[in-house]
């Protein structure tokens, strides 16, 4: 079975690089499931027509990250729509879920969202316990885990704290595809981070002067906007046995459109 997955898709010219491209992405790559993380499809969080949007471009899942709940329109379709999902770490009162299992032909498929502690102040419960409390419910084989965290220690620990317990997990967050796609020794795929789908001349997706103007010490005026121009699609591809649930194979993406 293969899963593509897709790194944050920013603003409204990444959903439309994804409307346009990912069903195409899909069928060239043989892609049976595909992952997308959108909690930056609004630059900051994500309402319920974007995620509608991703959805219809291809996405069978939507994870979401610290920007999970920015848009109050949000909190009511997280409880409505099993299919998208913030970080299962959060306070009990969040509103959605942080995990779900779906049928497919080759068999159930579970999709698990975790956020990391290093850096982010939302203060989530620890990741690790998370994982292993959730571990024990599923009842699929093939288990995918989108871990949201800005450091790179976290998001190995993690991966390798699961080896071979998982299929795959992905690190979402920093924006930045990394070079580091592998399968663990015991047989779980894992990156740090998948990158981000957004425009290409940009910081993160936003354009390059507001970022600039805040490490320069300007104060926050306006929100961040996305940048403009062509865009890219980065993300990764995991080949897994759906008989033992591991990772075959695996290599990153990026499409620049
Ligand atoms: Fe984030
Ligand atoms: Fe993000």
């Amino acid at each position: 079975m293969r899963i593509l997955a897709i790194g944050d898709v920013v603003g409204g010219n990444g959903v439309s690089a994804l409307t346009g491209t990912l069903w195409k992405l899909r069928r060239e790559h043989k892609a049976d499931l595909c992952v997308v993380n959108g909690e930056n499809a609004s630059v900051v969080g994500i309402n319920p027509q974007e995620a509608e949007a991703i959805f219809s471009a291809g996405a069978d899942v939507i994870t979401l990250g610290n920007h999970a709940l920015q848009k109050y329109t949000l909190h009511r379709y997280l409880d409505d729509t099993p299919r998208i999902l913030r970080p299962a770490n959060l306070s009990p009162l969040t509103p959605g879920m942080g995990w779900t299992e779906t049928d497919t032909p080759q068999g159930r498929v579970a999709v698990i969202n975790l956020i990391g502690r290093c850096g982010m102040d939302f203060g989530p419960d620890n990741p690790f316990y998370e994982a292993e409390r959730i571990l024990k419910k599923l009842t699929a084989r093939i288990i995918l885990i989108d871990f949201h965290a800005e450091a790179t220690s976290e998001k190995a620990a993690l991966a390798w704290h699961l080896d071979g317990r998982i299929s795959a997990l992905w690190g979402t967050h920093t924006h930045v595809q990394t070079s580091d796609i592998r399968i663990l020794p015991k047989g779980t795929g894992f990156i740090t981070d998948l990158g981000m789908t957004g425009a290409v001349d940009s910081i993160l997706g936003v354009r390059p002067e507001q970022s600039i103007g805040r490490f320069l010490g300007e104060p926050k005026r306006v929100p961040y906007t996305q940048a403009e121009g062509r865009c890219k699609i980065e993300g990764a591809l995991f080949d897994i046995d759906p008989k033992t649930g591991l990772c075959t194979a695996c290599q990153a993406l990026r499409v620049t459109l």
